[in-house]
Formats: structure tokens, C-alpha cells, sequence
């Protein structure tokens, strides 16, 4: 059934153009609490993620070290600093004559010529923007290494302060012997005051030489997963309790080349074993240390299920595409995606499940829906190859794993997807609110939808209340149609904000080192995720206030896939300027606890007042709750320095019941709990 509000929509989009922010009456909402307009997608609020702005390494991942494989760079042992203290000499160089196995086909030689107990000589590494080091905590450090005959050092551990000689925690190797071998070192914090401006340091007070690779240091991890991620930011994402994780991109996930995708079989295992990987789409390096497994153990650990992206033989690099085309060159691309739908989900007798269990997990990982690629409605030129690649794909999993739901990036014809996926940024809160209601009338005759990325792109590197306001009002209208719309989830989701840390802009949670938060934005998805019903109720609305928006002229540059440069002809208009409302609302109801989730986002610089009249229910009680997000100004936002200036506050409420009138404050969105009987 399509929810009332459509036409309410439809009505104020015919209606002679207001152009003020408030209206002279107050609005009404009349909610039929009697008639469900549909079910609420209980997969609705996700999490999208890929390796963007450091999400991983310098991000999620808890590894501390940069270039711990010192495969970045084949020249040089980047971020790697060699240590000379008082005097004593030696050189630090890459070595691909010694490696510690086939995957990493190097390591880093130190070679001392002139050290002592004073004058010690080693290998610092600087972390991602510093290594945090906080009191009275346990570290895992890790390195594998062996020396030429001849040395008899032993080697110190120690976490040090960039900002003198300070060393915060020391630990030792009494020996080493000529062979490669594994040594893990605890370091264990004393009471100093946490800090980012630190190094790992290895160094010995003996000539010789010493060889060293993949060189770890672990601070403690959510749930003490070895190889496991950061507890702050696992925090922020269980406070969203979202329900699924799509993985492992966007533009990740296909990379600038084929040689440069998600190759996930290069993910797994021993990490002394993952070469890594250039992310040539977001240009740096990628350890792998987040691989398959560790997407999927992330996925349990906050009981979301995994919606894995599958690479489906399209790359895209700023030079050009390459495509796999369909046929038999794509065939071994889909058997490499079956063989990791198996290891997701094969049972441990199966070829690939038993890789998994070999790799630590036995039980197989719940899954439901495989996606193919991604956003390949770029894949225009010469007519594509989407169609053909999705149905190669599409067939294949069919008829392998009937129940898997498959998604489409972009629409198609010769098959019907179960899903499609649908990106929309937007460059300003007016734009993203302008098309909060572009789903009450889309027919519900097709493939269901997720809204695999979307974002109103305003505030760097996270965005601001403005921001959030144009979420609201987007996510206002996922929710009334998310019979239609049953997955959604907001990209990117993480940045590093130091300089150099971000490579997009307007990106929901931010950190550095040591500490994180979460924008304006991430609270407004926080509270539509914990705060809804399961069944939509229809809302009627009059008088809902607007503004003038004048929509940008939309850019039309040459893109990689071979469009015609722009002509005076082909030159978009400036479109017309348009009204768009300030108030936005959805109602849910919870059939166990009979509760209304009541969610009015309020873009006006003004308080709006609403009268709301509800229908199909006995009575209200006059208590309840609200939630409300809010700020004076559209442009508050938060940071590592202010984390919490914009938060949602919870309170008590009175004076509920059927029909009653709220004043909703300028720049808010607000969650009011209705108990119904
Ligand atoms: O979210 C950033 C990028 O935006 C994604 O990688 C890509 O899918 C989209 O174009």
C-alpha cells in the first residue's frame, strides 16, 4: 500500500510555491495508527565500507605499524627511520635476497657497524600519524628476524616519544639465530599519559646484521580478536546496532586495474603471507591484514550480516576501464566469486569451507545477498558489457546457491536482480531533501532497492548539522518506502583526519591515532537505526513549510568511458529553481510494544510548531520520550578536539495523547516515543 504522504507530497508539489521558511499556520500530521503502509525492512540500516581515507590500515584495522611487510614502496623501506643514538653507525636497506616466505618477496636489512650500550642502532617505525601509546596497557608486538653469523646482540623493543628520548615501554630478544624465526614480544605500559607522538623502536648495542619482516604491534582489540580491530571505532559502530556490512567497496573493490582489484584469496591466511596490495582507486597501500576472513569476523562480532561485493571484471582507473569481457574470459571471475561464496558459506568438508576453517573459523557465516560489482553504470561505452558480465554472474550463483539474493549495480535487461543498488551523493541539504520523496511513487513492480552509498556531502572531513538535516529528511523517505528500499547504507563511513588521511571528502565517523567521533551526521543515522518500529503508518500532511532552492547547474565533464566532449548543444540548463520542505517526517510502529516512532526533522532556521492528530488507536499516554539532535547553527559540527558537540539528548515528555501540539526547535531532528494502547 503507498503511504498517504505521497500525496500530501504530490499536493504541495503542485501548490503555488511558498517561499518562506515557516508557514502562518502550524503543520498537521494526521497518522493512521490503525493501517500499516508496509513493513520496515528489517536489513534497513547498514554499514558500507571500504579501504578509503585509511579506513583500514590507520584506521579500523588496529595494526600499528606502517609498511610492517616493507612491500609499499620496492625502492625503499618507507616510513622506516634509521636509529644511530650518540655516535654508533650502520645502514638500513630492503633486501630481496632474504624473505620470509613466496608472498613477500623482501625484508629489511639492518647492518650495524659501530654500537654499544650507549650507542645502540636500530629500525623506528612511525605509525600511521604516530603510534598511540596510552597508560598502563598491553601491546603485542611481532617481527620475524634472523642474524649473519657473527652477531651476538640482543635486541630491545621499546615504544619511544617522538619528542625525546623518553622510552615508554622497553622489552628485550636476548638472541637470534641464523634462521628466520617468529618473536613476539609483549609491551606493557606504565601510568604515562596516552600519547600519538610516538615510535616503535628495535635496536641492538652489537655490530652485525640483522634481517627483519613483517614487523606488528597490536594495541588490545575488540574482543581481543588477534589481528583484530580498533576498540573505539567497533564501539561507535555497535552504538548503530546496524544490521548488515557491505563489502569490500566501492572503487576498492575493483581497483584502478584487474591486476589491482580485491583479489580476496590474496587476503587470507597468515598475514606473513598476504603480499598486500596497491588501492591504485584510492592511491596508497593496502597491508591486506583486512582481508576476507577479518570483513567476515567484524560482521560477527557486531551481528550484522555480510552483504559481500564480488568483483565482476570491470576496473576503473583515471586513464581508462578494463573490462573482462563476458564469455569465457570471464569465467574464471566467476568461479573465483563462487569459490568465495563457498568460503563464506561452505560447510567445513567443502574445498573453500575447509580453507576457512584451516584459516581459524569453522562454522560457516550466514549470507544472503551477493552483490555483482560495482556502480557499473559507468560501463557505458560501446554499449557495455554489464548486461552480459551481471548475467554470467547472475546465472552461475543461481544456479549454484538458489536462495542467494543478487544485486545489480545498475539496471539490466535480460535478467530480473533480486536487488538494485542506488548511489546518491549530494552537494548541499536542499538537494538531498529535494528528492526525500522521490521513492513514494516509484512502482513496486521491480527489483527491490539498497541504497548502497549515499551522503549530503557538506562539511570536511565530517560532516556538519547541515549534513545531517539532508540525511534526515533522505532517510525520512528510505524509511516510509523501505518496502521498496530494504537496505541503505552511508558512504564512505570512516576517514583518518590527519593531513593526508583523506582522499573524499564528508565521511561519517572521523579519527587520528588516538581518539574518534562521530559527526553530526552519524548521530542523526544512529538515532533512525535504533529508533523505529516494524510496520509504516501513513501520514497525512498539511501545510508543510518550504524554502526556495535553486539546484546547481548539473557538470557534465568527458568521462573515462568515452563520452562525447560537451557541445553548446549538449550543454546542460541551469534548471528551475524549486521549493523544497523544511519539515520532513515518518512514522513507525512497533507491533510488540505498540510504540510510534514519530520522526520530524525541522531544516528552518525558526522553531516549527505541529500540530499532531493520530488516528486508529485507542489512546496515547500522556508520557514519553523524545530524542532530539540539534545545534544553533547548521554549520556546528564535531572533531577530535569537540567529539560531543552535537549529540542527541534524551528526555522525559508530557502532555501526550491523540491530538496534541509540539514545538520542534530550528535545526533539529527528533524522535518522539508514543505510547499507544
Ligand atoms: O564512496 C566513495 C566512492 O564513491 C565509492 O568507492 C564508489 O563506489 C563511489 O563512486
Amino acid at each position: 500500500m503507498r503511504p498517504l504522504t505521497a500525496i500530501a507530497w504530490l499536493a504541495l508539489a503542485v501548490a503555488p510555491a511558498v517561499s518562506s521558511a515557516q508557514s502562518a499556520a502550524p503543520a498537521v500530521l494526521r497518522i493512521d495508527a490503525g493501517k500499516v503502509a508496509a513493513r520496515v525492512s528489517p536489513m534497513l540500516y547498514g554499514l558500507m565500507t571500504e579501504e578509503i581515507n585509511f579506513s583500514y590500515d590507520g584506521g579500523l584495522y588496529a595494526e600499528l605499524v606502517r609498511n610492517r611487510s616493507f612491500m609499499e614502496d620496492a625502492k625503499a623501506p618507507v616510513h622506516w627511520t634509521l636509529i644511530q643514538e650518540n655516535g654508533g653507525t650502520g645502514t638500513m636497506a630492503l633486501d630481496p635476497s632474504q624473505k620470509i616466505g613466496d608472498a613477500i618477496p623482501t625484508s629489511l636489512k639492518l647492518t650495524i657497524t659501530a654500537a654499544s650500550a650507549s650507542r645502540h642502532v636500530g629500525i623506528a617505525n612511525e605509525g600511521f600519524w604516530g603510534i598511540p601509546v596510552r597508560p598502563n596497557t598491553r601491546y603485542r608486538a611481532s617481527f620475524y628476524a634472523k642474524a649473519a653469523p657473527g652477531f651476538k646482540g640482543r635486541l630491545n623493543v621499546s615504544l619511544v616519544s617522538n619528542d625525546g628520548p623518553a622510552i615508554r615501554v622497553l622489552n628485550q630478544v636476548p638472541s637470534l639465530t641464523n634462521e628466520w624465526r617468529k618473536y613476539e614480544v609483549p609491551l606493557t605500559t606504565g601510568n604515562a599519559p596516552a600519547s600519538a607522538a610516538n615510535h616503535l623502536l628495535i635496536s641492538a648495542a652489537a655490530p652485525g646484521t640483522v634481517w627483519f619482516g613483517m614487523v606488528s604491534l597490536f594495541p588490545p582489540t575488540f574482543n581481543e580478536r588477534p589481528n583484530g580491530n580498533r576498540r573505539d571505532i567497533m564501539q561507535l559502530l555497535a552504538d548503530m546496532k546496524p544490521a548488515f556490512l557491505r563489502f569490500p567497496g566501492g572503487n576498492y573493490l575493483e581497483g584502478g586495474t584487474i591486476a589491482t582489484r580485491f583479489d580476496w584469496k590474496k587476503t587470507i591466511g597468515d598475514v606473513s603471507q598476504r603480499p598486500g596490495h596497491m588501492d591504485d582507486a584510492w592511491r596508497y597501500w593496502s597491508s591486506d591484514g583486512m582481508g576476507l576472513l577479518e570483513f567476515l569476523e567484524w560482521c560477527e562480532d557486531l551481528h550484522m550480516e555480510p552483504l559481500l561485493a564480488v568483483y565482476a571484471g570491470y576496473s576503473m582507473n583515471r586513464e581508462g576501464l578494463q573490462r573482462v569481457a563476458p564469455g569465457p574470459d570471464l569465467a574464471p571471475y566467476v568461479q573465483d566469486a563462487l569459490e568465495e561464496i563457498e568460503y563464506v558459506t561452505g560447510p567445513a568438508a567443502t574445498t573453500w569451507g575447509a580453507r576457512r576453517a584451516q584459516d581459524g573459523h569453522p562454522a560457516p557465516f550466514p549470507l544472503s545477498y551477493v552483490e555483482i560489482g560495482n556502480e557499473d553504470n559507468f560501463d557505458r561505452a560501446g554499449g557495455g558489457t554489464y548486461e552480459g558480465r551481471f548475467a554470467q554472474f547472475f546465472d552461475a550463483i543461481k544456479a549454484r546457491y538458489n536462495k542467494l539474493q543478487v544485486i545489480a549495480t545498475t539496471p539490466v535487461t535480460t535478467r530480473t536482480p533480486d536487488v538494485i543498488d542506488e548511489h546518491y551523493y549530494r552537494n548541499s541539504e536542499d538537494e538531498m531533501a529535494s528528492y526525500a520523496h522521490m521513492y513514494d511513487d516509484r512502482p513496486r513492480t521491480g527489483p527491490k532497492v539498497f541504497v548502497g552509498e549515499w551522503a549530503t556531502r557538506v562539511g570536511r572531513p565530517t560532516p556538519n548539522l547541515s549534513a545531517a538535516l539532508g540525511d534526515a529528511a533522505w532517510m525520512t523517505g528510505m524509511e516510509r518506502n523501505s518496502d521498496l528500499v530494504i537496505m541503505s547504507s552511508y558512504a564512505p563511513l570512516f576517514v583518518n583526519v590527519n593531513p593526508g588521511g583523506m582522499q573524499w571528502p564528508t565521511d561519517l565517523i572521523g579519527y587520528d591515532a588516538l581518539n574518534s567521533y562521530g559527526s553530526p551526521a552519524y548521530y542523526a543515522q544512529k538515532m533512525f537505526s535504533l529508533y523505529h518500529g516494524d510496520a509504516v503508518l501513513p501520514v497525512e500532511a498539511q501545510d508543510v513549510p518550504t524554502r526556495l532552492w535553486q539546484p546547481p547547474t548539473p557538470s557534465r565533464r568527458r568521462g573515462p568511458d568515452g563520452e562525447p566532449p560537451v557541445t553548446q548543444a549538449t550543454r546542460p540548463q541551469r534548471p528551475p529553481a524549486q521549493q523544497v520542505p523544511t519539515l520532513f517526517y515518518s512514522a513507525t510502529l512497533s507491533s510488540a510494544t505498540h510504540t510510534i516512532f514519530l520522526k520530524i526533522v525541522n531544516r528552518a532556521a525558526a522553531p516549527q510548531e505541529v500540530r499532531i492528530e493520530i488516528g486508529g488507536v485507542a489512546s496515547i499516554e500522556p508520557k514519553g520520550q523524545s530524542v532530539v539532535l540539534s545545534a544553533p547553527t547548521p554549520d556546528a559540527t564535531n572533531s577530535i578536539a569537540q567529539p560531543t558537540q552535537v549529540v542527541p539528548v534524551a528526555a522525559p515528555i508530557d502532555g501526550l495523547g491523540t491530538s496534541f501540539t509540539r514545538t520542534f526547535p530550528p535545526y533539529s531532528i527528533t524522535v518522539l516515543q508514543l505510547n499507544g494502547k
